[in-house]
């Protein structure tokens, strides 16, 4: 690449400020997602999204020959700025051949399955096949082939750049990643979750290309469940002055009295001590300076200082559940009145308490939190999500009535935390070593510095379930070595550990909230140890359904979406549910889970289950049955929803149990126009009816008082007239990073939907788009991830397409096509970059 890539300039023109996407967001007509819009300082920093025109191909982690001569001869670490570190590391290496790939990308997702042929039984079955909980893709060290991931790209700089500090910001590969620019090993990253910077500054060409490689070694897992594999997260080149702020250089702590106060740091690379003014201005949501102060400090040659400001918002508007508000922070580094640098960072004001009898407070107001835990993969993608995803994802649940999400169990991607702040949603966070070495603690520092302006976040987790160590002296020692360098970086929120026993021993003096996973028998004991702490529900249910199934089948490992069925360990839905909206002392609870994720096939855990039955919605996020049961208990727009479905030709006369979940008085239901009875709602529970098939319509209607004030129906579907598609947007931004995620099915003549179908379903589309991958929330389906087609699962598959760049507005058509039945299809406008 010759000439610096358009695209990226125009990037660079509108990506000046350090804040994460998006700088300044609003919601977009459809209301689904977050807008990016241009701020209008400029400064000499420029933050360019370098996640496009990547090259990747995958390594050997045993064989340097296909691993492209890295570690050949044991030279890899000898000489620095040389070719042969490996043969990518050359300029004249032809890449042409490799896949070319966007970010975000999680090369594990494209892999087969693989029965994993070390399987060895289980001593106890109950425990299960081994590779079930990673979701049996074909990774790991038994696949040496499979687990090693080069990406490459090639690019310009300008000869300005020469006087500049140049940063890669890497928000996270899948792992152990090595950074070689233009033949210099520049940095090691093992964590899989945090995120990571490096200094290009001296390894730079201004006068030729640049040759960047990651190698990502995918070999281990940190977690116990699917973690994908490569940079699955965005990548960023920023170019500052070289008296800069650095990155998360920005701390604000907003109160609900408008006081502000700032720490700024502003390291100086440059060989001469400089005298600067530091001038930070507050921006309100609507773009409007309501504060401004500045102060004045000198730095050193080759030092780094920190700023302490304070200041005062007028007429203070709260982040809150319903209005998250959001400030800004720009603070500006000034040098005899020239601008160095700009960096903006986004906060909230807002006050959190936890009590130990009365719950929880958001600014003062009681509410309990009814949240979900949930991992970062999606149907198609894997790990690899681009940002609208994350904001999608979110914005589900937010509209199920739940207030909050755990990041389970690890540093998440900080899409998720900026739709939280967006939409209003509380959240946990957490990391993934419960350990006080300076790799732990790093990945605690990165965690804390990097999410602290984060109204959202209420809580810092340090461990889930820790078995060895959260009932031990030991494990006492090392949480309050982790508890020191919270406090140090943000003594404002409480720290929590999620336990599944021990509480009230080993680690609990360094938490200030007790999070029980399960074991709900063993709060009351808790209380009577530790009268004065909080408690909240950081694992709640694990209950377990498969969309659309009503009946268990043990052969193909389904089992039902009645709220039946939840291991030994946890409870169900409503079980959990009404236990805890009853005790005042409990602050709420978190699901598991939100999403169904990869991995951890409860109660089969075998092949070929791939994925969990945990999901309140299906891993491409359509809603099972226990979704309007959470919506019913966890908001207050009315609700009634029937289950199952109605066609089940040849079960004539067989009783079926119908449930009803709502949130009214009471629900009469028919079968054919006749009542089977009036049923009184218990409060957080459900009504049901056992009724003898007969095909036709089952109609239920809820009262309010003496008011019908819904209706809701199931009825029998005879054969299929017409493929469907929707979207949940009829927009789409031409940007490489957009997605769309497209809903097929089935309907009869009457316009009933098929709730059985299992179809095969070809996708198509045209225009700036492309399908990035497809899904069905089945559990058990061992079709590719990445490709067009896909069969429907009880009635439901889903193509996620995405954005290609474009300068120029232009439709997106996506098409869907099954045997016998017209072609369906759907315009998307798409808007220019
Ligand atoms: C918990 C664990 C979660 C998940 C869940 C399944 O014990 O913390 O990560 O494995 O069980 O029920």
């Amino acid at each position: 690449m010759k000439n610096p890539d358009r695209r990226a300039v125009i990037s660079a023109a509108t990506a000046l400020t350090a804040l994460p996407l998006p700088v300044f967001a609003t919601q977009s007509k459809a209301g689904s997602r977050p807008v990016i819009q241009t701020p209008t300082q400029l400064a000499p920093r420029e933050r360019i999204l370098f996640d496009f025109d990547w090259r990747f191909a995958l390594g050997h982690a045993a064989d340097v020959n296909r691993d492209f001569g890295f570690g050949r001869d044991q030279k890899t670490y000898a000489k620095q700025g040389k070719d042969d570190v490996a043969e990518p590391a050359s300029a004249d290496f032809d890449a042409h051949l490799w896949q070319a790939v966007d970010l975000p990308h999680d090369w594990a997702v494209a892999l087969p399955f693989a029965r994993n042929d070390y399987f060895i039984p289980p001593e106890n079955p109950e425990d299960g096949d081994p590779g079930a909980g990673h979701g049996y893709k074909a990774i790991g060290r038994r696949f040496p082939e499979n687990s090693i991931g080069w990406y490459r790209k090639v690019f310009d700089l300008t000869a300005a750049d020469a006087d500049k500090t140049l940063t890669l910001e890497f928000d996270g590969v899948f792992r152990d990643a090595l950074v070689i620019l233009n033949g210099y090993i520049l940095t090691r990253h093992e964590s899989g979750y945090t995120p990571f910077n490096v200094d290009i500054t001296n390894y730079i060409n201004t006068n030729g290309p640049n040759i960047l490689l990651v190698r990502a070694d995918a070999s281990l897992g940190e977690g116990w469940f699917y973690e994908g594999a490569g940079i699955y997260r965005h990548v960023w080149l920023v170019k500052t002055h070289k008296v800069h702020i650095p990155q998360w250089g920005v701390c604000v702590r907003g109160e609900t009295s408008g006081a502000i106060a700032l720490e700024t740091a502003i390291k100086n690379a440059s060989g001469t001590a400089r005298t600067l003014d530091i001038v930070s201005q507050i921006y309100d949501g609507a773009g409007r300076t309501v504060a401004e102060v500045s102060s004045s400090l000198e730095v050193p040659a080759f030092g780094e200082r920190q700023v302490s400001q304070s200041s005062k918002v007028p007429d203070p508007k709260l982040w809150t559940l319903e209005d998250p508000h959001l400030y800004t922070a720009r603070c500006e580094v000034r040098e005899k009145g020239e601008c160095l640098d700009v960096y903006t960072a986004r906060f909230g004001l807002r006050d959190i308490r936890f009590d130990a009898r009365e719950g929880f407070f958001l600014n003062g107001q009681g509410l309990k939190i009814c949240g979900t835990n949930n991992h970062e993969d999606h149907a198609g993608l894997g790990t690899g999500l681009p940002d609208a995803l994350h904001f999608w994802r979110v914005k589900q649940l937010k509209d199920m009535g739940a207030n909050a999400w755990r990041c389970a169990h690890n540093m998440p991607s900080e899409a998720i935390l900026n739709a939280c702040d967006e939409l209003g949603v509380l959240v946990i966070d957490e990391t993934r070593l419960m350990t006080a070495t300076p790799e732990g603690l790093s990945q605690l520092e990165a965690l804390i510095r990097r999410d602290r302006n984060h109204p959202s976040v209420i809580l810092w987790s340090i461990g889930n379930e820790e078995t060895a160590q959260q009932g031990t002296e030991r494990g006492l020692k090392i949480a309050m070595d982790m508890r020191r360098l919270i406090k140090s970086l943000d003594p404002t929120r409480p720290i929590t550990a999620a336990m599944n026993h021990y509480q009230g021993q080993g680690i609990t003096p360094a938490l200030d909230v007790m999070g029980f996973n399960y074991h709900e028998s063993s709060i009351e004991p808790f209380r009577k140890l530790y009268p004065d702490m909080p408690i909240i529900g950081t694992e709640t249910a694990s209950a377990v359904s498969t969309r659309g199934e009503y009946v268990r089948d043990e052969v193909k490992g389904y089992v039902r979406a009645y709220d039946l069925d939840a291991p030994s360990y946890a409870l169900t839905a409503s079980a959990w549910w009404s236990l805890y909206n009853a005790k005042p002392y409990l602050s709420g609870g978190l699901v598991w889970t939100g999403f169904d994720y990869r991995g951890e096939p409860t109660p089969f855990n075998r092949w070929p289950e791939i994925s969990s039955h945990f999901g309140i919605l299906d891993t491409c996020g359509f809603p099972k049955d226990i979704y309007y049961y959470y919506k019913a208990w966890w908001q207050s727009a009315p609700v009634l929803h029937l289950l199952p479905h109605w066609t089940w030709s040849g079960r004539e006369g067989q009783p079926i149990d119908v449930w009803a979940y709502s949130n009214l008085d009471r629900v009469e239901l028919f079968l054919n126009k006749r009542s089977l009875g009036v049923q009184t709602v218990p409060k957080d529970g459900h009504v049901q009816w056992t009724v003898p098939y007969a095909p036709g319509e089952l109609v239920a209607y809820g009262f309010k008082g003496d008011k019908v004030v819904m209706k809701a129906s199931r009825r029998t579907a005879g054969p299929a007239t017409r493929l469907s598609i929707t979207s949940d947007r009829t927009e789409l931004r031409a940007d490489g990073q957009d997605v769309v995620l497209i809903r097929a099915e089935l309907f009869d003549q009457q316009g009933t939907p098929l709730p059985t179908a299992d179809n095969l379903i070809q996708f198509g589309v045209s225009g700036p788009a492309r399908i990035a991958g497809v899904g069905n929330g089945n559990p058990t389906s061992l079709e590719a991830d990445q490709a067009s087609s896909r069969h429907l699962f009880n009635g439901l598959a889903q193509a996620v397409v995405r954005a290609r760049r474009a300068a120029s507005p232009m439709p997106v058509i996506v098409t869907a096509y099954t045997d016998g039945l017209a072609t369906a299809r759907l315009t998307l406008t798409s808007h220019a970059d």
